[in-house]
Order: C-alpha cells, then structure tokens, then sequence
C-alpha cells in the first residue's frame, strides 16, 4: 500500500480537489521544507501535497530546500512521490499545454544542497541514477492518464538549468545538442534526493512555453497562465485515475 505525495510547482498553491484534513509544520535535520505539509483526501484516498515555492511566498528554484521537503515527507510515511514541474518545450512534440512524462534528465544545477549522504555511517551512499524515475510509478501513470482520457507524451530528457533566469536562444541550442527535450529549473536535486530516500519518484512536465529562442513571444508568467491552468486540470483527471488504480 502506497502513501502517495504530490510535489507540485509553479501556479499550484493548493491542489484543487483535495480536501485537507491535516497540516504539517515540520522540522528536519536539513531544517524546515517550502512550507507545512498538507494532508488530505483526494477522490477517498489519502494524498500528501507539499508546494516546493512554499506559497504565499515565492521560494526561487534554486533556493527551494530540497532536502527538507523529501525528508518530510518520507518522515510522514510518504514512499511514493509524483513531482509536478513547469518546463519549456525544445523538440516538437513539446508543444505548449502538453503534459510530459520524462525518462531522463541531465543535471545543470550548480550549489545547490543535493545529497542527505554527508557519509554518517563511515560509508558512502553513490545511489544507482541509471533510470532516474521510477519505472513502475511512470507505467502507473502512463495507465492513469490513458485511462481518464487524458493525453501524456511518453518519455523526453528533462534538462535541469539552474534559474531563476530563463535560457538565452543559444543555451537552448546547446540543450537541443545535448540531447534535451524540456528544459525546466525544479527537477533536480528533487529526484536524487527520492532515490537516496528510498522514495519511489517521477515527474509529469507541463509545458507551459517554447524555450528561449524557438516561439515568437517574451516568455512571461502570464503567457505562461493559460497553458498552465489547462495542464493542471488535466493533470488531476489524470492523478484521480492514479488513486484509483493503485489504492
Ligand atoms: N526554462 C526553464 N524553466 C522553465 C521554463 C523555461 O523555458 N518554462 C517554465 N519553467
């Protein structure tokens, strides 16, 4: 039986359709998450939801306290984790108001806290990152999504940038050589910290712009808004379905 989590990002201050029954302060060795934790119900199921940003404040991509927030909720019994992440679309089939179900990603963070192994035990960790999403929790969700209607691009490498600013035209190019579809600020070091945690984890992407250099307009948050609302809303159909499916 899994405890299920929700990360979710920008524009998700609360998860529409979860009725809260609890909310966590918490304190961890790492010191405290975004903000408290919510506990609720999501369509009868018990569902965990942490905002990384930490509304009402705007905790930016590379100051979010990773370790905190996984810490916490692995100290509330979370093993499951589903990460929701805005990212900028590079190849075509990243068009804005997809959502994305990503099967890699490169790492291009720099100084951010990104191990809870400072070797304590006298011995080192070195988790295995091969696959860095968990598989069977990416077929769950690639069923959920089927199954409520709801239509998910099938894998992409995640780039990782380090933010807050967006990508010049000529990063992005070089994201593209790299090898990568999406480019968003949040995916890491959320996802190494899962796996160190022994957290099962993936992320569904929304694409809520072209990257820098490839559409026709300023990207801004309120071009963003649209294409965000529209993913959200897609996305719970999707998560009501994940619920459901794997009590
Ligand atoms: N780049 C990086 N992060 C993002 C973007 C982008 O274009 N859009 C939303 N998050």
């Amino acid at each position: 039986m899994s405890v299920l989590a929700l990360v979710g990002g920008t524009g998700i201050d609360q998860f529409e359709g979860l009725e809260i029954v609890d909310r966590h302060a918490l304190e961890t060795p790492w010191g405290e998450p975004s903000r408290p934790i919510d506990e609720g119900q999501f369509h009868g199921h018990r569902l965990f939801f942490l905002q990384r940003h930490g509304a009402p404040r705007a905790i930016p991509p590379h100051l979010i306290n990773y370790r905190a927030n996984l810490w916490a909720l692995r100290s509330l019994g979370v093993d499951t984790v589903v990460a929701l992440n805005a990212v900028g679309g590079i190849t075509p089939a990243m068009v804005t108001g997809a959502l994305v179900l990503p099967d890699q990603l490169i790492d291009y963070t720099w100084g951010r806290e990104h191990t809870v192994d400072e070797g304590a035990g006298g011995h080192l960790q070195h988790i295995d990152f091969t696959q860095p999403y968990d598989a069977a929790l990416r077929a769950a969700l690639r069923q959920a999504a089927s199954d409520a209607g709801v239509s998910l691009v099938d894998g992409g490498v995640h780039g990782v940038a380090q933010g807050p600013r967006l990508e010049t035209a000529a990063e992005v190019r070089r994201l593209a050589r790299d090898g990568c579809d999406l480019v968003g600020m949040t995916g890491m070091p959320e996802a190494a910290l899962a796996r160190e945690l022994g957290m099962r984890y993936a992320s569904v992407c929304m694409v809520v712009n072209p990257a820098a250099g490839l559409g026709d307009e300023l990207i801004t948050l309120e071009s963003m808004r649209d294409a965000l609302a529209g993913c959200t809303a897609a996305f719970a159909r999707m998560l009501a379905a994940l619920v459901v499916e794997t009590p």
